[in-house]
């Protein structure tokens, strides 16, 4: 089984975006730097086509460094975009937007041709965090200057800077299987649309081949890195369930609540820093998907 996930309708937010991407010179596309190419929507590409693109990497405090360079440098690599990693820490991410927006759209800039941006990104993955440290570092350097105009939509970063918010709600859209356990272990997708369990089996898969370590350092199963790679998934869970005293009565374990420890642990960060996915991952899961 997939995850079932059926999200609001698009219809609105495609055509609001088809209007608002006319008037602007750069599009930020917010992912979650734990799966970026799973928190992409797809409609994006379709929508913005040929305009500049910043990605930029959110959260990459919960992510992998060295798989953040790789996908880096996958988005750099490719034409009229650039990438870069932020998280919610960053105190002054406005600078780094501004140049990298500057970089992709040259000969933008100044009161006459100001910069328009506009910002998209699936719930959850940190756009309105980002959008009030924006707003907050502006409000604080021009707090009581006349004439500075803030809508709910619209941010002035500076004076020939404008940020757009997407209008309406871009949800993710599930192309390949493997996106969807992604985006449930990531929290991204409603709790009803997916199994605990099966996410749970899914995220185990992945971290057993790719961190095992960082598993054996968290539960403490006392096996080698190998023995975890080799280990099945539900083995793991029965395991990592009775180290944490995730029982059910006869002595057996809740192999629910020792799902839902794993997913909760991976989210607050207790297993270390993960990304679910490489570019060439996620490249191959595209194409096999698209083969199918
Ligand atoms: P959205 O507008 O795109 O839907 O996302 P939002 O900014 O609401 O962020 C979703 C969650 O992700 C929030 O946590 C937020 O604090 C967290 N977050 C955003 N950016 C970062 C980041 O760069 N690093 C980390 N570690 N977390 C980030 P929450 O638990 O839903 O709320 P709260 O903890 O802020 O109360």
């Amino acid at each position: 089984m997939s995850i079932q996930w059926f999200p609001g309708h698009m219809h609105l937010t495609r055509k609001a975006i088809g209007e608002r991407v006319k008037e602007i010179d750069v599009v930020i596309e917010m992912l979650d730097a734990r799966l970026p190419g799973s928190s992409a929507n797809p409609l994006m590409a379709e929508l913005t086509s040929g305009r500049p693109t910043l990605k930029v990497l959110n959260k990459q405090d919960m992510a992998d460094p060295a798989r953040t360079a790789l996908w880096l440098a996958h988005y750099n690599a490719q034409p009229n975009t650039q990438a870069i990693a932020l998280d919610a820490s960053n105190t002054a991410p406005a600078r780094a937007i501004i140049d990298a927006c500057h970089h992709l759209a040259p000969r933008r800039g100044g009161m006459v041709k100001p910069m328009r941006v506009l910002i998209c990104g699936i719930p959850n993955v940190g756009k309105s965090t980002l959008i009030n440290t924006l707003k907050g570092k502006r409000a604080a350097k021009t707090g009581d200057e006349a004439g500075v105009t803030r809508t709910e939509s619209r941010i002035a970063l500076a004076d020939d800077f404008y940020l757009y918010d997407t209008p309406g709600m871009l949800w993710p859209r599930i192309v390949v299987p493997e996106s969807g356990f992604n985006l449930a272990a990531s929290g991204a997708v409603g709790k009803n649309a997916y199994d605990e369990q099966e996410v749970a089996y899914e995220l185990l898969a992945l971290l057993k081949a790719d961190y095992p370590a960082l598993l054996e350092a968290r539960y403490k199963l006392g096996r080698a890195p190998e023995a975890y790679a080799q280990a099945h998934e539900e083995e793991l869970i029965e395991a990592i369930g009775r180290q944490r005293g995730a029982l059910a009565g006869g002595g057996k374990v809740n192999m629910q609540k020792a799902a839902e420890l794993v997913i909760a642990d991976f989210r607050a960060l207790h297993i270390g820093r993960i990304t679910l996915e490489t570019p060439e991952q996620f490249g191959r899961w595209m194409k096999a998907g698209l083969k199918s």
